[in-house]
């Protein structure tokens, strides 16, 4: 007698995961004929010269595995980026660690610190990741909320969270999706409150070179006492125009990265080695990343000009590409639906903010991204005046 092929039941991990928002948009976007200002991406290219150097380095045979922290050009690359930035100084060798992109960053460092039963803050609305992340270590997720409206840190909520068992909290500045940026004062309430204890820190920084209307990005490098507890997290892909290039990296001190690094080792080990190569070479030159909050702030600016003749209320955007508008005077949908309508009949996908909380908090606030074209934005927004 011959059994049937069995594969065998298993009991998941990550029982509240699902098809994310961004999928859900992007294929109804794309099912609709809809501008997609869902998902974040840009829909132009990198620089030409950044393109040319992977071609250059996979032509000088720059193809086998790098070293397992990263190639050592870039190292020095972003620790010099860091020092001049920032004014601290990592050290290659020892504290600074190559990863594929920050979702990959922020994952190992989860994984490297946070034991089963610890807890770990998130303040909410949060990128995605972070939750399954601490779910997957085996850690509490503990939430607290930004100030709806505002979205600034609620320090006395996060005072409270704060217990023994809470091994780390994620921050992330310039903040997707609120747009919101933290101050130094921000800075120095967080570093207040976590003098006491060993909780560690792990500051999502990706968007640190979109910081606008002159205003400096508040890194936790420039917070000794913060730095000294920190993971500070950043990606390429959004400095470059590359997001699928995916890579990023985490400079933290020696025992930490050190830790970090055991994590990486077997769960990634190395990150593609032509990439690295072209980003170091890349990264020589400043001017792309230091004129990014300008290029970004000429978009942002452009689009919310356009919005302010339609019913949508802009909330203000001090930093990343998103642009987030309540459209309360507009519809009383709950955000998932009016998303799907926008998409269905204006012809616009944008983001629910409910996403990014875990119940669903509704404010009738969307999410559009603004790193497109200019006549990509052009054409959202005669869509988007029909409101
Ligand atoms: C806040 C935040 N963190 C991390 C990431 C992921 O970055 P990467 O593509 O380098 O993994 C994103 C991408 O959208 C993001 O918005």
């Amino acid at each position: 007698m011959t059994t049937m092929p069995r594969t065998p039941d298993i009991v998941t991990r990550l029982p509240t995961v699902g098809t994310t928002i961004f999928t859900v948009m992007s294929a109804l976007a794309q099912q609709y004929g809809a501008v997609n200002l869902g998902q974040g991406f840009p829909d132009f290219e990198g620089d030409p010269k950044l393109l040319d150097a992977v071609t250059d380095a996979m032509r000088r045979g720059l193809n086998q595995y790098p070293p397992m922290a990263g190639v050592v050009a870039l190292r020095e690359a972003v620790a010099s980026k860091i020092a001049s930035l920032y004014g601290r100084t990592f050290d290659p060798g020892a504290e600074i660690t190559i990863t594929a992109g920050a979702t990959q960053a922020i994952l190992t460092a989860v994984l490297a610190v946070v034991h089963p039963g610890d807890e770990m803050i998130v303040l909410e609305p949060a990128y995605d990741s972070y939750a399954p992340n601490i779910e997957l270590a085996g850690g509490r997720i503990v939430r607290v909320a930004l100030t709806p409206g505002t979205f600034r840190p609620d320090f006395a909520a996060i005072s409270a969270a704060l217990n023994r068992r809470t091994r780390a909290i994620i921050i992330n500045t310039p903040h997707n999706p609120s747009a919101s940026v933290w101050s130094f004062e921000d800075m120095q309430r967080l570093a207040q409150l976590l003098r006491p204890t060993d909780t560690l820190l792990i500051s999502d920084e990706v968007y640190e070179h979109m910081v606008f209307d002159g205003v400096s990005h508040e890194s936790v490098a420039r917070h000794p006492e913060l730095a000294a507890r920190a993971f500070i997290v950043s990606s390429f892909g959004k400095t470059y125009h590359v997001t699928g290039w995916k890579v990023g990296y985490v400079a933290a001190p020696a025992s930490l990265t050190a830790e970090f690094r055991k994590v990486h080792q077997f769960n990634v080990f190395t990150v593609n080695t032509p990439m690295q190569h072209a980003l170091a070479a890349y990264m020589a030159a400043p001017e792309p990343y230091l004129g990014l909050a300008e290029f970004y702030q000429r978009k942002r600016d452009r689009f919310r000009a356009g919005l302010a003749s339609t019913r949508l209320a802009l909330l203000p955007s001090q930093g990343t590409y998103f642009q987030c508008v309540d459209y309360s005077r507009s519809s009383d949908r709950g955000e998932a639906q009016m998303c799907e309508w926008l998409t269905r009949e204006i012809g616009v996908a944008a983001i629910p903010l409910s996403a990014f909380y875990a119940d669903g908090f509704d404010q009738h606030i969307i999410r559009f991204c603004f790193a497109k074209k200019e006549e990509t934005l052009d054409r959202a927004l005669e869509r988007l005046a029909r409101l």
